[in-house]
């Protein structure tokens, strides 16, 4: 059987044996549709493994597996891929993929004046740091299942590069995965990106291009020149899924595990902050959310509150211009809904700063699904959640991975029971 990924925008269909699973064939074309690739094939029942490995424990669910078995690999061709990168990642960075802990904090709910539930999934000593490297590892299985299985979608994989645009949490991931993968690595990344990430990415082998503006050139030079590299041949492993859809797909193993959580439980939050940048951490989220309701892991939807800062909010933007219009057809018509943020914004929360939040359509769609909105926030806040999060929980998170607590201080009537999800160790 082959395993089929969709463009929600346009309708393309491609085998992931046959061609790599990244960007839509058809983006580019400059006809204004949304092109952004979806595994298709997800509504059959899907099994739980017991492995505390989430790439283990959720494998059915993911289409890199699904891959290996309908081309012939045993499940313990699965075993040995991922176990084989784990080993790796341990040595490159102290340990490989587990479930990681959601606890109620009960002093943090009190302290921002909260009378129900707070949980709080603490992704800050997962892979590199924070909740960006279980993307990348979706991207890294997948090439490993092309390698192995010879299929034509790997032809000549060993000798391109990958390639990133980002000097953040998103960068440290790539370059450790890469690290435990082997495989070369270019790194894009501003003048003034941070010295202590720009020591830790020379340290894990990354090449590193710092990338000046050039006369007359609009929009941002990092992903300008990563977009160049694509262009020559190198792997797109950054965490946008418009250039790389399967990207989005191991950020869904988040979502497994809060579900699976919240099912032991015996809850289900009335809502799910989240912080949003791109947009790959909410749209994996409301993907994964779906799908584990679709599988019964789930008996209702949290309502999706995807939190910008006042300075960037293009997604708060697009919602607003959403009202009364259906999906399919805002797919269409990108640039009705989503372009750069015009102003050069600062905050605290500097890493959801991104011009444009590239994952609108499938966060949009979760908000919809789930009876949630955008929430913008100001710099206050901001402040406020980062704060309580170090006083009253033992998570040494930065305000970027805080951010979405501090959509809950700007909405704290969202319901009984609410999660949020922080990630981003402080460095
Ligand atoms: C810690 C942390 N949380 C959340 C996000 C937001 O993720 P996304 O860009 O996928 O919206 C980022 C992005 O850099 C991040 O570093």
């Amino acid at each position: 059987m082959a395993i089929r990924f969709r463009c929600h925008g346009c309708g393309a269909e491609i085998d992931a044996g046959v061609r790599l699973a990244f960007a839509c064939p058809n983006a580019g074309l400059g006809d204004d549709i949304d092109h952004v690739l979806v595994a298709e094939n997800e509504v059959s029942s899907f099994s739980v493994g017991n492995e505390t490995d989430p790439f283990l424990r959720y494998r059915a669910w993911l289409s890199p597996y699904r891959l290996a078995r309908s081309s012939g690999l045993p499940d313990t061709a699965w075993f040995d891929l991922v176990g084989r990168l784990d080993q790796a990642l341990t040595a490159v960075d102290g340990h490989g993929f587990r479930v990681t802990p959601m606890a109620e904090q009960r002093d943090l709910a009190g302290a921002i004046g909260l009378s129900g539930s707070l949980w709080v999934k603490d992704e800050t000593h997962n892979v590199s740091g924070s909740h960006k490297a279980r993307h990348l590892m979706g991207v890294m299985l997948y090439l490993r299942v092309l390698e192995a299985t010879g299929l034509p979608a790997g032809e000549n994989l060993k000798a391109r590069r990958l390639a990133i645009a980002s000097c953040g949490n998103a960068a440290l991931a790539a370059a450790v995965i890469a690290r435990a993968a082997e495989w070369p690595l270019d790194v894009f990344i501003p003048p003034d990106a941070d010295a202590v990430v720009k020591t830790r990415l020379k340290e894990l082998g990354a090449q590193i291009t710092i990338c000046d503006r050039r006369p007359g050139e609009a929009g941002d030079p990092c992903y300008l020149r990563f977009r160049e590299a694509v262009a020559a041949g190198a792997i797109p492993f950054g965490v946008q899924g418009t250039d790389n859809g399967l990207a989005i797909e191991g950020g869904r193993t988040l979502a497994f595990e809060m579900a699976e959580e919240f099912g032991r439980i015996g809850t289900v939050p009335d809502a799910l902050f989240v912080q949003v940048g791109g947009g790959a951490l909410a749209s994996a989220l409301a993907q994964g959310l779906a799908l584990a309701r679709a599988n019964g892991l789930l008996s209702s939807l949290p309502k999706l509150f995807a939190v910008q800062t006042a300075g960037c909010a293009p997604l708060a933007r697009a919602w607003e211009r959403l009202d009364g219009v259906d999906l399919p057809t805002a797919a269409r018509q990108r640039s009705q809904f989503m372009w750069p943020w015009e102003t050069t914004p600062i905050s605290l929360a500097h890493g959801i700063l991104d011009d444009e939040t590239y994952d609108w359509w499938a966060t949009a769609e979760g908000m919809r699904a789930s009876g949630g909105s955008t929430v913008v926030v100001d710099e206050t806040q901001i402040a406020a959640a980062h704060k309580a999060g170090r006083l009253h929980t033992d998570i040494v998170a930065s305000a970027t991975g805080t951010a979405g607590l501090a959509g809950v201080i700007a909405k704290p009537k969202a319901g009984r029971q609410i999660a949020v999800i922080f990630s981003g160790v402080e460095r």
